[in-house]
């Protein structure tokens, strides 16, 4: 499925009334880490081509609104939160969470022109320590409570970074696990191995190591639509040559620019990639590490945020942790890349299934209905399992915690930016000792 340019950008573009820019108005999006509106409460944002203003106004009231003034069109990122609604820096016009104007205290008294005056604005809620905001058709889906979101006992850190390049180019990754061997695997070494840091990153399981003793062609990729995106596996067999037949589940895409972190790790890893426009993408690695039942998770009274840097402060790029080396394979395929001279291979079955879900889903929203993942049952809403319950455990359950805990993602990823981490290692420490003093029983439970 070489896409010739027509068809690229059908699925690349996002803005208004554009074909993906109306899918991508289905979703709710994370705009922001709650966090960012401690530091300032008023913020300039960009989202789907659109340069909005998202605030919290003194009663804790969100607010995403225009960003220039209904009046003379003075930038509302320096506006004056009051007690209800964002008022502008120049002449003092006020709007609500709605866009409403409410006052125009320059006009004379019994003025009614405030009433007739109204902006810009969308709906914003907070979950999980990210705002999210609705750009698309009334009325407003409900915001899914996606269970990494909302699961209880966990310690979370969010890493954002700004990245030059279109949000599909981020999204087709999340179809692509056979990319590890080569860009987590031989480069990442070859990087520690310029940095000279082969050693020392080295004394531990790091990501790079089991990696890199993998040969390239251990397994055959196996994907399958599921009800909220596609699960992917990784079947290895005997007959392939690797050294036992088992299959192994990679992150799964949650539809349609999201991943969520495979069954019942300790530490789950989601990524968001949000269009700015069409040539920039907001990219949030949402990170949770969970406790089981016995171990109390540190008391977070908000979840803090971490900025994911691409460079360092000469201007050179990182490249020695993982996200980083997925974000440099996306941007260096260019602005907008054109798809229309790819040589896709037996590997890019996934890339294809997900170019032909993204049509499909583009066609039902054209059609007037709700396409994948719009959720409007209130009942269904309270918790979305993504892992089911009684696998987010799993690694706890089968020691494999021990290949989490030491494994040094830490080190080998952007954890080890978020501030977060020196908590989240106490706790994985605890867990350790928890788990290392009980028996499992047969039935993978503990006595
Ligand atoms: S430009 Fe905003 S009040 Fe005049
Ligand atoms: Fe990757």
């Amino acid at each position: 499925m070489v896409l010739k340019k027509e068809a690229n950008e059908r699925l690349c573009r996002v803005g208004q009334d554009t074909p993906m820019g109306d899918l991508m108005r289905r979703y709710w999006h994370p705009i922001a880490p709650i966090a960012r509106l401690d530091e300032n409460p008023v913020r300039k944002v960009r989202i789907l081509g659109e340069d909005l203003v998202l605030f919290r106004d003194r009663s804790y009231k969100l607010g995403l609104i225009g960003n220039r003034c209904a009046h003379r069109n003075t930038g509302m990122q320096f506006g004056i939160p009051e007690p209800e609604g964002l008022r502008c820096f120049y002449h003092g016009w006020l709007y609500n969470s709605e866009g409403q104007c409410l006052d125009t205290p320059l006009e004379p008294r019994d003025s009614t022109f405030k009433d007739r005056v109204r902006m810009t604005a969308y709906p914003v809620e907070e979950l999980g320590g990210l705002v999210w905001a609705y750009l698309g058709p009334a009325p407003a889906p409900l915001l899914p409570r996606w269970d990494i979101l909302v699961w209880p006992n966990a310690i979370r850190q969010i890493g954002v970074s700004i990245l030059p390049c279109n949000w599909l180019q981020c999204q087709e990754n999340a179809l692509d696990p056979s990319h590890g061997v080569y860009l987590h695997g031989h480069f990442f070494h070859y990087t520690l191995e310029r940095l000279g840091l082969l050693e020392e990153r080295a004394a531990d399981k790091t990501t790079h190591r089991s990696y890199v003793g993998a040969r390239p062609d251990p397994f055959a990729l196996e994907f399958q639509l599921s009800d909220h995106g596609i699960r992917k596996f990784q079947k290895y067999s005997k007959a392939l040559g690797s050294k036992t037949d088992a299959v192994r589940e990679a992150k799964y895409m949650l539809f349609p620019n999201a991943t969520i972190g495979a069954e019942g790790g300790i530490r789950s890893e989601s990524q968001f990639r949000v269009p700015m426009d069409d040539t920039h993408t907001y990219h949030i690695t949402y990170q949770v590490y969970r406790g089981p039942e016995g171990v109390e998770a540190p008391r977070q009274d908000v979840v803090p945020w971490f900025k994911v840097p691409v460079t360092d402060e000469k201007g050179e790029p990182i490249l020695d942790y993982v996200l980083a080396q997925d974000m440099a394979a996306w941007w260096t395929q260019g602005e907008m890349t054109d798809r229309s001279h790819e040589k896709l291979g037996t590997t890019d079955s996934g890339v294809i299934m997900f170019r032909r879900l993204l049509d499909q889903q583009i066609k039902v929203a054209q059609g007037g209905g709700d396409p994948m993942n719009v959720v409007r049952d209130p009942e269904m809403n309270d918790i979305i399992h993504l892992t089911p319950p009684e696998r987010e455990d799993l690694h706890v359950r089968e020691g494999a915690y021990r290949s989490q805990y030491h494994k040094g993602y830490w080190m080998d990823d952007a954890d080890r930016y978020g501030s977060a981490i020196d908590k989240v290692q106490e706790f994985m420490q605890r867990i350790e000792e928890f788990s290392m003093a009980r028996t499992p029983r047969r039935d993978g439970g503990f006595d």
